[in-house]
């Protein structure tokens, strides 16, 4: 039997983050192609096709949108390490989900568009990172393009981001032209060829420094005149500050065309982090060998229209999971069978046998398991809330057929123990009329559709004036009440939001009122 500190310090456990269309798809399916997890050939294009498809048809609003709603976890073998890459969706739309998977995650992968640097998306996406204190690698992908210049792009990300970005290859070619990097670890260069669409990996080829000159010309010279730049400033690779989420180590290339892919996964083999003893909520660490637990990062319902069943997303924290063990779910103190774990590739389910710390569970019927809950066998364990951001959208929901309320009750409340949606309820309209709300648009979406398709509850959702919440307390809340343009409500697990009509409006109740409570983070899950 294996040892859980060894398999853990195998592991490597990562999102990717990014702008939708900055080639996040693509990227995933090169690693896998690099990962082995494809054959050899082709299937990249294929499985592209199919993740579109196949492996996102559970809902029919996903057919119906062509967008993938689930975030799926692949897990594949890179030399001596198993990669567990958390994918998260690549719609246009933010969701909880997309957090919450980051808290599964020991660091991140952000792609860059080279022509685009960074947009709001990414920004949104790496201030969860630097919350969760979650190291990340940055990948400047479309090289293959005209895009920005390589040192305004790191420019760049040091303003946006205030973190030094420190490359590890540099591009050889100007974006559209790119013909190889130099592994500033080594100093080699590494040649690029074309292969159609990438659907193999990309032969590479080493080339000496004479013969890069030669060939190469002004790019070559350049490249080196930028690389001398950067080890005068001392931009290097520190594995210290990477941790810490002071530096972020930087990669150039083409998902498209597989250019400079492996050096990425190189670097997250090398770099990202190997699980470690996770805090507990006392500010203790269980031993990665102590007996199993694990953190419930994601619920997600209706994934099988057969069975309607209900799957909680655990990530191994400590222990050698086996399948089929009696585990305790923290929140009811229950017991439950793990008989159908499984771990998930797209629609594809497999059942898990073991797993370890760093890989990823799908509880299958878990119904007592909610986000940020810990599941455990012997020694109880409890995990620190998941910090969250309050919710930006707000809508009214109402049934629309007054004899289904009853339905409509239950199927708003399932989804909110869920975490699809945020159901907000003031004292005076309650259960009639609750306020539903969210991070990203698309939640409306999928509860409406769920509401009616699962619990036979159409709903019509109507607009708000608010645009912005904080998380306040009691004390507060009654002084904010009374205040015009402030609304206060609260969620089932007594959780305050004051919401406010805008931004400003909110800024100024603040400046006029330093002392009210008013919280941009929310905690989510955990028993505290
Ligand atoms: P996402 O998941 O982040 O949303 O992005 P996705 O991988 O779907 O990529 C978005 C678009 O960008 C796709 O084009 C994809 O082919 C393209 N792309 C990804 N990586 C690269 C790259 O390295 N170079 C170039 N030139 N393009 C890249 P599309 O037209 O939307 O789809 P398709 O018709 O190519 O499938």
């Amino acid at each position: 039997m294996a040892d859980p500190r060894t398999e853990a310090a195998r592991r490597r456990t990562f999102a990717i983050i990014s702008h939708p269309d900055a080639g996040k798809t693509t990227l995933t399916e090169k690693f896998l192609l690099y990962g082995g997890a494809l054959g050899k050939e082709a299937g990249a294009v294929k499985a592209r096709e199919g993740r579109r498809s196949a492996t996102s048809d559970w809902m029919e609003m996903e057919q119906q949108r062509g967008i993938s709603i689930t975030s799926t976890v692949l897990q594949f073998d890179y030399r001596d390490c198993v990669v567990n890459l958390l994918d998260t969706p690549g719609h246009r739309d933010f969701s909880e989900d997309t957090y919450r998977v980051l808290a599964a995650a020991d660091a991140a992968v952000m792609v860059l568009d080279a022509a685009k640097g960074i947009e709001p998306q990414t920004l949104k996406l790496f201030e969860v990172c630097r919350e969760r204190e979650i190291p990340f690698l940055t990948f400047v992908n479309k090289w293959d393009r005209p895009g920005k210049a390589p040192l305004e792009l790191l420019d760049e990300i040091e303003e946006t981001l205030v973190v030094e970005p420190t490359p590890l290859t540099w591009p050889v070619g100007i974006p559209g032209d790119f013909r190889g990097v130099i592994h500033r670890g080594t100093g080699a260069y590494t040649r690029f060829e074309r292969t159609a669409r990438g659907s193999t990996i990309a032969p590479e080829e080493e080339v000496s420094a004479d013969e890069a000159a030669s060939v190469e010309g002004e790019s070559w010279t350049d490249a080196n005149e930028e690389v001398e730049l950067l080890d005068e400033l001392g931009r290097n690779v520190d594995v210290k500050t990477f941790l810490a989420g002071e530096s972020t180590p930087v990669f150039f290339g083409s998902a498209l065309t597989n250019f400079g892919v492996r050096f990425l996964l190189d670097g997250v083999v090398d770099l990202v982090p190997a699980p470690a003893p996770r805090q507990l909520a006392d500010g203790t660490r269980r031993a990665l060998d102590a007996p199993f637990s694990g953190l419930v990062f994601k619920v997600q319902a209706g994934m099988d229209k057969a069975h309607r069943d209900r799957i909680a997303f655990v990530r191994v924290c400590s222990g050698r999971f086996e399948r089929g063990i009696t585990a305790v779910a923290e929140r009811t103190g229950r017991q439950f069978s793990t008989k159908y774990a499984q771990t998930m590739f797209g629609q594809d389910r497999d059942t898990v046998e073991e797993a370890y710390p760093g890989d990823v569970l799908g509880l299958v019927n878990a119904n007592d398991l909610r986000v940020g809950d810990a599941v455990y066998v012997g020694e109880p364990a409890s995990f620190p809330s998941l910090p969250a951001f309050a919710p930006e959208h707000f809508m009214r929901a109402r049934v629309t057929d007054t004899s289904k309320f009853k339905q409509f009750r239950k199927g708003v409340a399932q989804l909110d123990e869920e975490g699809a949606i945020q159901v907000l309820r003031d004292a005076d309209l309650g259960d009639q009329a609750p306020i539903l709300a969210a991070v990203g648009l698309l939640q409306f979406e999928v509860a409406t559709h769920r509401l009616e398709n699962e619990f036979g509850a159409p709903i019509e959702l109507s607009p708000t004036p608010f645009t912005i919440a904080r998380r306040t307390d009691d004390e507060s809340a009654s002084r904010l009440n009374a205040m015009q343009g402030v609304s206060v409500l609260s969620r089932d697990d007594g959780t305050r939001l004051a919401l406010f009509e805008s931004k400003y409006w909110m800024d100024r109740v603040l400046s006029d009122h330093p002392e009210l409570t008013l919280d941009r983070m929310v905690a989510e899950g955990g028993l505290n």
